[in-house]
């Protein structure tokens, strides 16, 4: 956790990155752990998550869950703390070594193939954590306090996908170490769209280092009508909170009859510790919805070195013609 020496002086973002400049900022603690939460029913993407975690969909030849492990892991983190729920149990096997399976690949020389096989279960150290029943995404997030403690951590939704150069993950990181805040992925979004997603009131912190993509976050509304948007900066699904956030959802446990939003935990945050938003770099896609799962089977197919060629092929032969 931060302990300033000194209080903020002109932009927060700016003290921040000064002060680990003239070395007055005590060291920031690292994040090393990622919660990834993946114990919700689906419904968007019925009848093929009945029986099947969503998290499993495959996305050209990997299930989404796994481009989120290894974003984290490019990102810096170690553990991974997935939340699962009844039916889920497949993506700790994922997330296992399987003898049989290496065996038999071994057995028929394919070498490459039990040696991916084999990486997916070393990646990181993964640990589990099970919400009984699906009362949102901060109930979820609430599950894996006692695995986090006290230190600042990620949370990574992985259904959705980002495909960036620089780990949209290691982008918000970036601000955490220059900022000592806790940091969310943001994207702007039209007008239509504000009532779909959390909106952040924010406003831009004046710092040429950050090009214009850090927002200072005063308060976060829920799907908030057009009319009544703050702004058309997007929740996206990559945060790094403080630990502070537990307490809050915690507070939210106890009053609500319903679900617990994680929104409902941030907006505490933002009131009392420095909060930022972040337009990170790089393409996302709603892979929990059907049409954002086909966009982003369709663009990492094609960008899949095996599989990109032919499928670019393919596509060409197909009959697509604009509607006249
Ligand atoms: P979503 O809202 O996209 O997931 O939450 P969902 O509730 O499963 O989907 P729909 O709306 O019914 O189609 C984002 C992530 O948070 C997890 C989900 O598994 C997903 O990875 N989540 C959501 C939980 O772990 N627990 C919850 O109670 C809700």
């Amino acid at each position: 956790m931060l302990k300033r020496s000194r209080p903020y002086s002109g932009s927060p973002a700016r003290a921040g990155m000064n002060a680990i400049l003239e070395g007055t900022m005590p060291t920031l603690t690292p994040v090393k752990k990622a919660v990834l939460p993946a114990a919700g029913l689906g419904t968007r993407f019925l009848p093929a998550t009945k029986a099947i975690p969503k998290e499993m969909l495959p996305v050209a030849d990997k299930p989404l869950i796994q481009y989120a492990a290894e974003e984290a892991v490019a990102s810096g983190i170690d553990t991974l703390v997935i939340v699962t729920g009844r039916g889920k149990a497949v993506i700790e096997d994922h997330f296992d070594f399987n003898p049989e399976l290496e065996g038999a690949l071994a057995g028929k020389g394919k070498k490459d193939l039990e040696k991916m096989v084999r990486e997916i279960a070393n990646m990181a150290r993964v640990c589990y954590t099970r919400q009984k029943q699906p009362l949102g995404l901060g109930h979820a997030v609430l599950m894996a306090r006692e695995m986090i403690g006290e230190e600042p951590f990620a949370v990574m939704l992985p259904d959705d996908m980002i495909r960036s150069e620089v780990p949209c993950l290691e982008q918000l990181l970036r601000v955490y170490r220059a900022t000592g805040g806790a940091v969310v992925a943001a994207k702007e979004v039209p007008p239509a769209m504000v009532s779909a997603y959390g909106i952040f009131a924010a406003e831009p912190v004046k710092d040429r280092q950050w090009k214009g993509r850090l927002f200072r976050v005063r308060d976060v509304v829920e799907k908030p009508k057009p009319a009544q948007a703050p702004s058309r900066l997007a929740v996206i699904g990559r945060y790094v909170l403080l630990p502070e956030i537990f307490d809050f959802l915690e507070k939210t446990r106890t009053g609500a009859a319903g679900e617990i939003q994680l929104t409902d935990g941030m907006r505490e945050l933002a009131h009392r510790r420095p909060m930022y938003a972040y337009l990170f770099e790089g393409t996302r896609y709603d892979a929990g919805d059907k049409l954002g799962f086909l966009q982003a089977t369709v663009e990492m197919a094609l960008k899949n070195p095996q599989l990109g060629p032919s499928f670019r092929e393919y596509l060409r032969t197909l009959p697509i013609r604009r509607k006249r």
